[in-house]
């Protein structure tokens, strides 16, 4: 039988529990894609485990110090790299690291950090084609919504005109309690901060840049168009008031951020970021708490909506994982599980 081996650089939230995912669902890719898949390697920031024969959960709890860096997982000998680390948007790293390390020697990358795929998307695929390697980025694109996989799959053959999409669940989260209590965002923040739905630092959510990123994200890899943060126009929802509120609630819209990409005279793709208000007739206005959606129109295929909103850690981890599986039906020739 055919092995697999994969390595985990990341062991947080996110990493331990596609770790946990990925051996729970070994007779599954055994009997379906005929691969005996073996974790090899997991690391942290500073300590890390490896093992050629396999690592079991019961090890997870005792890191190894210094077992951590692209060296370990590189000398680890894993044929699929998952990076699930933390992501500095400035310098892409830790993940660029790790990924141009395991894409130019040909191996495989599921990447669930945004950094460096927002800020070296194009190199970084330039780097896989070079090598024949694969890089998927479900977990950094929306996770569990679909957004790269329903432009590169469902929608293969069909014109993309445009995407809408609510990416971002702690605005859609404050922007639904400012609706419901009539209150600023200043307010909303204040009230969300206290509940633990908001980050103490929440710059990056409400001025739309984690939205920006992901449409960046999107495009590049689901539609080959290579935008950068820096040709969006992005407006968070740091500046909306009691009055916005009020008149949005009286029209009877909804407000949501929203990244968009649109078309522009000579047919390349242009973005942004915003506030829209819908009608509550529209599948946009009705995303509650922490909901996510996409919507795609198309030339033959009319307008596509997904809507979804997972559990994390499990969501983003299961997204890991159907990218894995995607590797794995292509390494055995197949576009899907028989
Ligand atoms: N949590 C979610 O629901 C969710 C959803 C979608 C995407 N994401 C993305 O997934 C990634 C991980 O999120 P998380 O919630 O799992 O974060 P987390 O719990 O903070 O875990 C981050 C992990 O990365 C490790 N790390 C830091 N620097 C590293 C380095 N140089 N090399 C290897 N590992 C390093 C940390 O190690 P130490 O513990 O030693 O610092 C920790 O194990 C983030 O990029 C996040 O944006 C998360």
């Amino acid at each position: 039988m055919e092995l697999c081996r994969v390595a985990i650089a990341g062991f947080g939230a996110v990493g331990r529990s596609t770790a946990g995912l990925l051996l729970d669902r070994r007779a599954r890719y055994r009997d379906v894609y005929g691969v005996e898949v073996r974790l090899v390697a997991v690391c942290a920031s500073r300590a890390g485990l490896v093992d050629p024969a396999g690592l079991e959960p019961e090890r997870f709890d005792d890191l190894e110090p210094g077992l951590s860096g692209p060296d370990v997982i590189e000398a680890s000998g894993a044929d699929v790299l998952i990076e699930a680390g933390p992501s500095d948007h400035r310098t892409g790293r830790p993940g660029l690291a790790y990924l141009e390390r395991a894409l130019s020697g040909g191996r495989d990358a599921i990447v669930i950090s945004k950094g460096a795929l927002a800020r070296d998307g194009a190199r970084l695929r330039a780097l896989a084609r070079r090598s024949a390697a694969t890089i998927k980025v479900s977990g950094a694109a929306g996770a569990a919504l679909p957004t790269v996989d329903l432009l590169d799959h469902n929608l293969l053959g069909s014109e993309v005109l445009g995407v809408e999409g609510v990416l971002n669940a702690t605005t859609n989260y404050l922007l639904d309690a400012m609706m419901a209590r009539g209150v600023g965002f200043e307010a909303a923040l204040r009230e969300a901060q206290a509940g633990g739905f908001a980050e103490s630092d929440p710059r990056d959510d409400v001025e739309g840049w984690d939205t920006a990123r992901k449409l960046v994200i999107l495009a590049g890899f689901g539609l080959g168009a290579e935008l950068s943060i820096s040709d969006l126009e992005v407006r968070g929802i740091q500046s909306v008031t009691e009055e916005q509120i009020a008149g949005w609630r009286s029209d009877g819209l909804v407000p949501k951020l929203v990244g968009r990409l649109w078309r522009d005279e000579a047919g390349a793709f242009r973005g942004g970021v915003g506030v829209d208000a819908y009608p509550l007739t529209d599948p946009l206005a009705r995303l509650p708490g922490k909901t996510k959606a996409i919507r795609v129109t198309t030339d033959g295929m009319g307008e596509i909506v997904a809507i979804g909103c997972g559990a994390e850690p499990l969501a983003t981890a299961s997204a890991a994982l159907k990218d894995f599986e995607h590797i794995l039906a292509a390494r055995a020739g197949r576009l899907r599980p028989a």
